[in-house]
């Protein structure tokens, strides 16, 4: 039976007792600043930012004690009183007997909606929680039906506690920040203005509102209020059975104003009949305001009708924005594709900070995930992608490595005040992946002519050493002597990101691992530790970086391009220097010293010729270089060593205590073709061995080095099996898989990204709403949901390599990898998506059910006219898509024999 049900084309799907799982949340949010987290008994939490939580903050253990955090009691005239969401000390206790409610959840994008039925009581509630587009709030609304066939009358108080402070208090100061509250009772709701906030910034005299607001459907004001916690639980009481509602207390009439107390959103309705079949709806807004308009944004959600718009009109949007679809012989597969398309959309607004797991950070978004985002808004919605990588490579130092403090703002990066050097080696990888994708998916090779400042700070020599020059009053762009900004092209940037690297390396001549590279948890390695894996990884940037250089000469008619004179010793450099070590520090010693504090400012000209076979000769010594130092073999096994460790060492081979093989330098070895053919096939075949694992998502990121490995880093303090110690990590999974493809290993590629959804979408093992999760622990279960870079590759993954739908150099091509039981029983499958701000529907069809290795391109048409096509790929050219008008085209490519 499949426990996740999808409803529609729009990933809504449903599952039977969602409450019966631990850890389940689901993210509810919008652009104006809302960033909730409920569960299926209304749990989690709802904030804008880390220094105004509305709701307490949680952590993933912490769901299991804050059921109804947003509760909805019905006490029953004569009887007890029943949770609309499930969280009453009795729903609790009868939880797995006969008597537990039925209960289930549907959700869309940004909505969820529990149903819920008391066997008991014949009553049955529907809680949907949304958060509207064009306000900070979060609405639940709640509807309440008499199934029996007797009338009930009962009696509806919302209890929503408010934390209204900064998550920084949570410990810090809990209590005296409580004294800091402000209480008032409205006509509508209670709101709560704390006088101070207290958080990193110091303590600050406080202007935003904190508010819970309800009306019935018929816009009825609540007849009294419960604003202080202590009072509505009662001395010695809780929130699950709170002594206010058994007792039925009257509460503070509007009007009432407490100071110095936890406050409580409670809302106390007039009794409510419902005769045999009757209904009845709550509506309880939730929010946070920096002016003093709650009853303005109130009064705009204040009956059924109102609210029920506003859902249809942010479900729509969303909807919208998730402008790729697709169809396959696995409808599951379908839904959870949907999901993964959406995530992205999750990580740009909650950052890597504001879900019950991502309980670390304080709502930033890092390097990496910058650059990630742009791959799926590069499918998505590309108008604003050109600009956001203008800004993004303004964040780039002269020396190659990148700031790491990132604004609120596009293209803001701060300055570190703590002068600590971070430098993590694989950040001059991710910019030119998204890059050289926009250039395919556009066209646009100009954008590498733009001119874009450089990043400047205390740091420099690669975080080696300190600018005692620099000064704050400095600013954070980097200088000419003249004291002029200087600006170089994003071509420059791009190569000395790769140049600066290539000459970084550590004693076995691959570049030092320094702080980290992708694995953050590889992060007490930095004097001595290496990364093979992100060594590979630049060879082959290099190596398409080169290529690039070439096309823009024989296609775009380029001749030689523009760089500060001070590059010039990063390149035409003997390549006799790239076998010592100590020439090559030596050549980015004076490199770097010579634009340690300002840059001349002085530009050269290089031929692009040149260069080219400049940066083909440094990727070609590092692939050839690490084949002959660090394939590991034995009888059938083979595989690439990832890294040195802080005491010199390999980290992977065959160790006394077993195998100690890692997934990140495979798959690198394989994207960058430092791995040969054959190579890559015993690669497969040895990580199957040692690393697959069906029924927990596949592949692992590590087999088990039974070592808490102190001279690599804390990945290996962890547990075996979680996180970056060995779980199935879905965005190295996904990386593998795509590697895989663009080496046309398709069977071994859909294996990789297969296991992982079909993990993912096993619930009863997986344990999470249809999405990619950043792992499955060791027993498989998804952790981390929903925000995680994984989401933008499986996308990506998907859409260029399986169903070949990409960008080349601005023509549209189709060529498609799937294998057979990809298509639908009659042979078809559909994509459909955005291109060059039209929309499209791809659709396949392989009519005798070939397999990928089978079929090739037999015909190809667009709206019904033939387009060129050659044995494996569509192509419709750059010219032709200019022509198209902006209603949907519709492209079919026929596959046969
Ligand atoms: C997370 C981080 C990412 C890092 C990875 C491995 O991955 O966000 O920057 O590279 O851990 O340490 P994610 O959750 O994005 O899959």
């Amino acid at each position: 039976m499949k426990e996740v049900r999808f409803l529609d084309k729009n990933g809504k799907f449903n599952i039977k007792n969602p409450e019966n799982y631990s850890g389940l949340y689901f993210p509810v949010a919008q652009n104006m600043g809302i960033k909730s987290a409920v569960t299926p008994n209304l749990g989690g939490d709802c904030k804008k930012n880390q220094n105004a939580f509305l709701l307490e903050p949680v952590s993933v253990e912490n769901l299991n004690n804050n059921k109804g955090v947003r509760n909805f009691w019905c006490k029953i005239e004569h009887k007890d009183a029943w949770s609309a969401v499930g969280a009453s000390a009795k729903q609790e206790y009868e939880k797995f007997t006969d008597k537990q409610d039925d209960s289930e959840i549907t959700a869309g994008f940004m909505w969820q909606e529990v149903t819920r039925t008391s066997k008991e009581l014949k009553l049955n509630a529907k809680v949907l929680s949304f958060a509207p587009l064009h306000d900070a709030v979060e609405i639940m609304y709640v509807t309440i039906k008499n199934e029996g066939d007797k009338e009930v009358t009962f009696t509806p108080t919302a209890a929503i506690p408010l934390f209204a402070r900064s998550a920084d208090n949570i410990r810090d100061h809990r209590h005296v920040t409580s004294l800091l509250h402000r209480i008032y009772t409205t006509d509508n709701g209670v709101k709560v203005k704390p006088t101070l906030s207290f958080d990193e910034r110091g303590h600050k005299k406080n202007d935003v509102t904190y508010f819970v607001s309800g009306f019935t459907q018929d816009g009825e004001k609540p007849l009294d209020f419960y604003p202080v916690l202590d009072s509505f639980i009662g001395e010695g009481g809780s929130l699950i059975a709170p002594r206010t509602i058994s007792n039925n207390t009257p509460g503070l009439k509007s009007g009432a104003y407490i100071e110095g107390k936890e406050a409580l959103g409670g809302l106390h309705f007039k009794n409510k009949k419902l005769a045999p079949n009757e209904e009845y709806s709550y509506i309880i807004i939730m929010g946070i305001t920096e002016s003093d308009n709650v009853d303005e944004i109130v009064n705009k959600y204040n009956n059924a009708e109102k609210v029920m718009s506003s859902k249809h009109e942010a479900e729509e949007y969303w909807n919208e924005q998730v402008n790729v679809g697709y169809h396959t012989g696995d409808e599951q597969f379908d839904g959870f594709m949907k999901w993964v398309s959406f995530q992205p959309f999750l990580r740009r607004i909650f950052g890597c900070s504001f879900l019950p797991h991502h309980d670390y950070g304080r709502g930033g978004r890092g390097w990496r995930d910058l650059w990630q985002d742009c791959l799926s808004l590069l499918i998505m919605d590309p108008s604003g992608v050109r600009q956001m990588i203008c800004d993004n490579y303004g964040g780039v130092r002269i020396d190659g490595t990148n700031a790491t403090i990132i604004g609120e703002k596009q293209g803001e990066f701060i300055a570190d005040r703590n002068g600590i050097a971070r430098v993590w080696m694989d950040h001059g990888v991710w910019p030119f992946l998204t890059t050289k994708l926009y250039i395919d998916q556009t066209g646009d090779v100009d954008v590498l002519k733009e001119k874009v400042s450089y990043f400047k700070d205390e740091q420099m020599k690669r975080g080696t050493s300190l600018d005692k020059k620099w000064e704050p009053s400095y600013g954070v762009k980097q200088k000419t002597e003249a004291d002029k900004i200087y600006e170089g092209t994003i071509l420059e940037h791009i190569l000395l990101e790769h140049l600066c690297a290539f000459y970084e390396v550590g004693e076995h001549n691959h570049i030092r691992l320094r702080g980290a590279d992708w694995n953050d948890a590889l992060d007490m390695a930095a004097k001595n530790g290496e990364s093979v894996a992100f060594t590979s990884a630049y060879a082959g940037n290099l190596s398409s970086l080169a290529e690039l250089l070439i096309t823009l000469k024989s296609k775009y008619g380029w001749n030689t391009i523009t760089v500060l004179e001070e590059f010039n010793q990063l390149v035409n450099v003997d390549s006799k220097v790239y076998d010592s070590i100590q020439d090559k520090q030596n050549v980015l010693e004076n490199y770097l010293s010579s634009c340690g504090h300002n840059v001349s400012g002085n530009t050269v000209e290089l031929d692009i010729e040149k260069l080219a076979a400049d940066l083909n000769a440094k990727a070609e010594w590092i692939k050839e270089h690490i084949r002959q130092t660090e394939w590991i073999s034995k009888g059938e096994d083979g595989w690439f060593n990832s890294y040195y460790d802080n005491n010199k060492q390999p980290v992977e081979g065959f160790f006394p205590d077993g195998v100690r093989m890692m997934l990140t330098g495979q798959v690198f070895t394989i994207m960058s073709k430092t791995a040969t053919d054959e190579q890559v096939a015993s690669i497969c075949k040895t990580s199957d061995k040692y690393l697959y694992k069906k029924d927990i998502g596949g592949y692992r990121l590590n087999t088990d080095f039974h070592e808490v490995k102190l001279d690599l880093g804390r990945a290996f303090g962890f547990a075996y099996g979680e996180k970056e110690n060995g779980a199935v990590f879905s965005h190295m999974t996904v990386m593998y898989a795509n590697a895989l493809y663009q080496r046309g290993f398709v069977r071994e590629g859909y294996k990789a990204l297969t296991t992982l959804s079909d993990n993912a979408m096993n619930f009863s093992t997986s344990k999470i709403y249809p999405g990619v999760p950043e792992y499955f622990d060791a027993s498989g279960r998804g952790l981390y949901h929903y925000l995680t870079g994984a989401a933008s590759w499986y996308m990506l993954t998907f859409i260029t390599e399986v169903f070949g739908v990409r960008g080349e150099l601005g023509d549209l091509v189709v060529s498609p990898r799937l294998i057979k039981n990809q298509f639908d029983e009659n042979g078809v499958a559909v994509l459909s998506l955005m291109f060059d701000n039209k929309k499209f529907e791809v659709t396949l069809k392989n009519e005798n059910k070939l397999d990928f290795d089978e079929y090739h391109v037999k015909g190809a048409t667009l709206d019904d006219k033939e387009i060129k096509f050659t044995a494996n790929k569509a192509i419709i050219s750059k010219d032709l898509l200019a022509n198209l008008d902006n209603n949907s085209h519709h492209i079919i490519v026929t596959l046969g024999k």
